[in-house]
Order: structure tokens, then C-alpha cells, then sequence
């Protein structure tokens, strides 16, 4: 059993006005552990001199790759979404640990998680983290074994006093759920025409290009022959895997497909009911959209009609699409993001956001990643424009309101 102190101390930061929890999230919070550290510190792979707390600062697998699979032989998962495969901790320079940690090579992880407070994690793990051959639990052991006993911020040693055996492990299951729901690979590709046949054939930066219009960022693809089978989003991490924040980047390489006449072959059997992340977030619905609100940032103010960051009265936002994916507009028009840089207005294009449930708060999130930054923090009527990742010298997450 967790004590009560340790749920989800990121939060406090947050200092709204408004209590966003309800009774509800408070009780998923209780169950969640929290690491204490700080989120605004370098990212992993960024550091200057060296880091002493590794319970803080992801080392030295600080290149994180989130894999997914397009399983169409057999198939794999809902025809309409590509599936976990995992979150691997790789070296800055691209080699890698494995099987780090035997001691805790956790078995029943689909226990652990039900024990855990985790079983809606279990739930959508069992519709999209799915092994080809019907091995779900063995697939996830493997996953946890394997990688997951190789990040430096899940050490047992870094866990709050009290922890459950296998609670580093939970946490890891959640995190990786939950950025996936960030990465609706399907939708990023239908969203651009690019859609499974079993005629049409893409070149390699077709589909690049349109990961990356959706994110910003240019993932790692990998090939089966010709098809199209696995897809690398790569990170690197602020703060613990536990509740860290993750700053997108380029893939580091290109994976093994052929620059043209790739195949993204049909899947069999029958499209998921909601999308990707739709209906089934972590917290048991705190993480679904709202059709309208107010986007809050986590240290003060928060955005206005044009998109800018002030201390003055909030715009609403109106959503439209899933938390996986939508787009969205305030009165002056359409929002999106060009160079890294969020507007909203009339002649803006829109771009794709997606939204993670963190602690019963929803955060909005580009290109997998929940980080804004800007050169200063707003005062009076002074606004400041808000960028995507972590380039400039004050960062915070944004929260979405529902009003
Ligand atoms: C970053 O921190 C890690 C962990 O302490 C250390 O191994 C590495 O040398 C540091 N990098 C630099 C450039 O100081």
C-alpha cells in the first residue's frame, strides 16, 4: 500500500485556481506513485556536466524509442491502429543495455497492474499491446525484463519508501500507454491520404513527411520486405519515466526500408470502436476531450485567442477530434503550429495535437510531447509566444480546462 504523500507531487506545481480533481482522480492518484524530481532540468542525452541523481535524470539509456508494430501476418490488434511493441532506453550514442536487472524479472505483470491500480493500463495493453502470437503476458514480461529493468529513474532505490514490490514496473506500463496514445500512427497516416492497400505502394518520405507534418518530428521506419512493419518515435526525457516529460527528436538513423515502393499492407478482422486513445484513458475518463475549454499553463496565465501565453482572461478553445488526435480553434480561427511556433488566426493551418492524461489533468501534447517553452514568463499585458519542445528558457505544460 502507498502512502498518500506520494501521489503525484508534480501536480502541486500545477497551482491552478480552479481544483481540477474529482474524488474519482484523487483515488487513481492515491494508487500512482510520483518521483519528486523536477521536470525542468536538461533532458536525458542533453546534459553539460555530469548528473549525480539518476533517480532524476534518465542514464545512460537516455535515447528513448517508442516502437510500434503493423502486424498483418498474422495480424495483430484493431485493423485500424498500429500496436505497442515498446519504450526501449538506448544510449545517446545509439548502442544499448539489455536485461539489466534478472532480480526483477516480474512475472503476472497483468496482475501487478490489476493489484496496482493499473487495470485500465491492462485493458487497452490487452487490445493494443498484443503479441503476434497470442502471448500477451509473456510479451509484456519480455518488454519489462528486457528494457524496462535498464532505465536508471525505475531503480528500485528510486522509488518513494513503501512501494509496492513491482510498482516501478506499473509505472512503466502506464508510461508507456499513455505516450502511446500521443502516437496514433494510423491516424497520423490517414490524416494524409495514407491509408493499408493491398495495391498502392508509398515511398519512404511520403510517409516520413506525413509522421512528420503530424508531429514535427521525422520517426525511424522498419520493413519486412517491402511492407511496412514497425515505426521508431524517438525522445529524450526530462525528469523520471515515472511522471518525466518527454521532448521529441529526428530519428537519430534511418530504419531498414527501401526509399520507395513500400507496402502498407491491409490488416484482417475489424477496426478498433474508438480510436486509439478514445474512451479508455488511464484514468477512467478524466482523459477525454472536451468540446470546448480553456488551456491553463502549469506555472501561471494561459493562452489567449491568437495563442499566446498572458496572465490576462483565458480564450476558449473549441476541440474537435479524439484525445489521440484533434485540432483546434479559438474566435480568431484555426491553431496550429509552423517552425514550432503555436498561433491561432485566420490562414493558420491546423495541425494535429493529442492530449495525456497525467494524474487526472489532461495535457495537451505535439509531437508526443507535453513540453511548451517560451523566452519569459507573461506579466500584465505582456504575452509571450508559446513554442513546442523545450528550446526556449521557460518551460511548462499546458493543461486543458473543460468549461
Ligand atoms: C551526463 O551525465 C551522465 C550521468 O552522470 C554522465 O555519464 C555523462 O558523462 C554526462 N555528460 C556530460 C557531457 O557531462
Amino acid at each position: 500500500m502507498l502512502g498518500s504523500a506520494i501521489a503525484l507531487t508534480a501536480l502541486a506545481a500545477y497551482s491552478l485556481a480552479t481544483p481540477l480533481t474529482s474524488p474519482v482522480d484523487s483515488m487513481n492518484l492515491f494508487k500512482r506513485i510520483s518521483s519528486g524530481c523536477s521536470t525542468s532540468g536538461s533532458a536525458s542525452c542533453h546534459n553539460t556536466t555530469k548528473q549525480t541523481d539518476l533517480c532524476c535524470f534518465e542514464s545512460p539509456g537516455g535515447l528513448l524509442l517508442q516502437t510500434q508494430f503493423w502486424d498483418t501476418n498474422p495480424t495483430t490488434g484493431p485493423s485500424n491502429s498500429w500496436t505497442i511493441h515498446g519504450l526501449w532506453p538506448d544510449n545517446c550514442d545509439g548502442t544499448f543495455s539489455e536485461n539489466c536487472d534478472s532480480s526483477r524479472d516480474y512475472t503476472n505483470i497483468a496482475g501487478l497492474l490489476t493489484a496496482q491500480g493499473a487495470s485500465s493500463t491492462l485493458s487497452f495493453m490487452q487490445e493494443f499491446w498484443v503479441d503476434i502470437n497470442g502471448q500477451n503476458e509473456q510479451f509484456w514480461e519480455h518488454e519489462w525484463s528486457t528494457h524496462g529493468t535498464c532505465y536508471s529513474t525505475l531503480e528500485r532505490s528510486c522509488l518513494p519508501s513503501g512501494s509496492a514490490t513491482g510498482a516501478e514496473a506499473v509505472a512503466f506500463f502506464n508510461t508507456v500507454v499513455a505516450l502511446f496514445k500521443t502516437l496514433p500512427t494510423y491516424t497520423f497516416l490517414a490524416n494524409a491520404g495514407i491509408t493499408p492497400s493491398s495495391s498502392a505502394t508509398y515511398t519512404l518520405s511520403q510517409i516520413t513527411s506525413a509522421i512528420k507534418s503530424a508531429t514535427g518530428f521525422t520517426p525511424a521506419l522498419d520493413c519486412d520486405g517491402s511492407a511496412i512493419n514497425q515505426i521508431s518515435y524517438y525522445f529524450n526525457l526530462k525528469g523520471s519515466l515515472i511522471d518525466g516529460s518527454f521532448v521529441a527528436i529526428d530519428a537519430p538513423k534511418k530504419g531498414s526500408c527501401a526509399s520507395t515502393g513500400l507496402k502498407y499492407p491491409l490488416k484482417s478482422g475489424s477496426p478498433t470502436s474508438t480510436t486509439t486513445s478514445g474512451g479508455s484513458s488511464p484514468t477512467g475518463g478524466s482523459g477525454s476531450l472536451p468540446s470546448k475549454g480553456t488551456i491553463h499553463a502549469s506555472t501561471t496565465g494561459g493562452l489567449l485567442t491568437a495563442g499566446t501565453w498572458s496572465t490576462q482572461t483565458l480564450a476558449t478553445y473549441t476541440f474537435s477530434g479524439t484525445s489521440s488526435s484533434f485540432t483546434m480553434s479559438t474566435s480568431k480561427g484555426n491553431c496550429g503550429v509552423s517552425s514550432g511556433q503555436l498561433t491561432c488566426g485566420s490562414g493558420v493551418s491546423s495541425s494535429t495535437f493529442s492530449a495525456v492524461s497525467s494524474g487526472g489533468n489532461l495535457l495537451l501534447a505535439f509531437g508526443g510531447s507535453t513540453s511548451f517553452t517560451s523566452d519569459g514568463t507573461p506579466s500584465g499585458t505582456v504575452q509571450q509566444t508559446v513554442f513546442t519542445g523545450t528550446s526556449h528558457s521557460a518551460d511548462y505544460n499546458l493543461l486543458i480546462v473543460s468549461s
